[in-house]
């Protein structure tokens, strides 16, 4: 049986008389790895910012992990908050700290007792999961981009969400960096049990880790499926935004040997 992290319903979001979101319905199940796949300007970053309670909706309803999120105060959506990790555009790393200090932050922030000692021991231990052993001294703006991608991730799991919220993850890098990084996403939900909301107009992205797929156009989720769904779906937009490659199962699948490798 799914058991439902996230449940979206009639979900709607004007900025004066740009309607973003118009009656956007999503639910979104324990352990998945969900991306939203839609073009620039459809509306992606808003409903994350909706969902994670950094933009307030207009109207209807977002449950997540069991709490309404619409209509709450800023102070009271911090218990929820808590649980879940954001990796937004950019990585938004602090760019006056090294690396130790941008990952030690949630636990300086969130686990203001925890030991020194213990607090280094768990930056190393995500370091090492993210491949990024020996760096912590470095400055994150002297680093590549895929190794800040790396650093965010780090820091986004550091506090064990149960969910991870990402915008855009892979853009700024070039295809083979941006596929190490899908497989890092991968790879992490699955060793840490983390349920994965992406957003994202990267459709190689979409097609190598969704488990489903929703599609955004104009404020509306038009279709809500597996990959291998979407191949199939007959919408115009749709198909316009994938093309034939992807369509035709040339390119793009979630597979089985991917898993566990990184
Ligand atoms: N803070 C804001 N104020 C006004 N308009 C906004 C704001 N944020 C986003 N928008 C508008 O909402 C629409 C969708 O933006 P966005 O969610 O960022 O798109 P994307 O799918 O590329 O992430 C755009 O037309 C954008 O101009
Ligand atoms: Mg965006």
């Amino acid at each position: 049986m799914k058991e439902t992290i996230i449940e979206i319903r009639n979900l709607h979001k004007s900025f004066g008389t740009n309607r973003v979101l118009s009656g956007v319905d999503l639910e979104i199940f324990k352990g998945e790895t969900l991306v939203v796949l839609g073009g620039s300007g459809s509306g992606k970053s808003v409903l994350l910012k909706c969902i994670t309670g950094l933009m307030t909706a207009d109207s209807g309803s977002i449950r997540l992990l069991g709490e309404e999120i619409v209509g709450r105060e800023e102070r009271e959506l911090l218990p929820i908050r808590k649980k879940t990790g954001i990796l937004f555009q950019g990585g938004a790393l602090f760019d006056s700290m090294n690396v130790f200090d941008n990952i030690a932050f949630g636990f300086h922030e969130y686990a203001k007792d925890m030991p020194q000692d213990q607090v280094e021991a768990e930056v190393m231990r995500l370091l090492e999961v993210v491949k990024l052993p020996d760096i912590c001294d470095k400055m994150t703006a002297d680093l590549s981009g895929g190794m800040q991608k790396r650093v965010a991730l780090a820091r986004a799991v550091s506090m064990k969400p149960g969910i991870i919220f990402y915008d855009e993850p892979t853009t700024g890098l070039d295809p083979q960096t941006a596929r190490s990084i899908y497989r890092l996403m991968n790879d992490l939900g699955q060793r840490l049990f983390i349920t994965s909301v992406v957003v994202s107009h990267d459709i190689e992205l979409a097609f190598t880790i969704a488990d489903r797929i929703a599609f955004l156009k104009d404020g509306e989720m038009v279709f809500v499926g597996p990959v291998d769904e979407l191949r199939k779906c007959t919408h115009e937009g749709v198909c316009a935004f994938i093309g034939p490659f992807y369509r035709a199962g040339m390119m793009g699948h979630k597979n089985e040997e991917m898993k566990g490798k990184t």
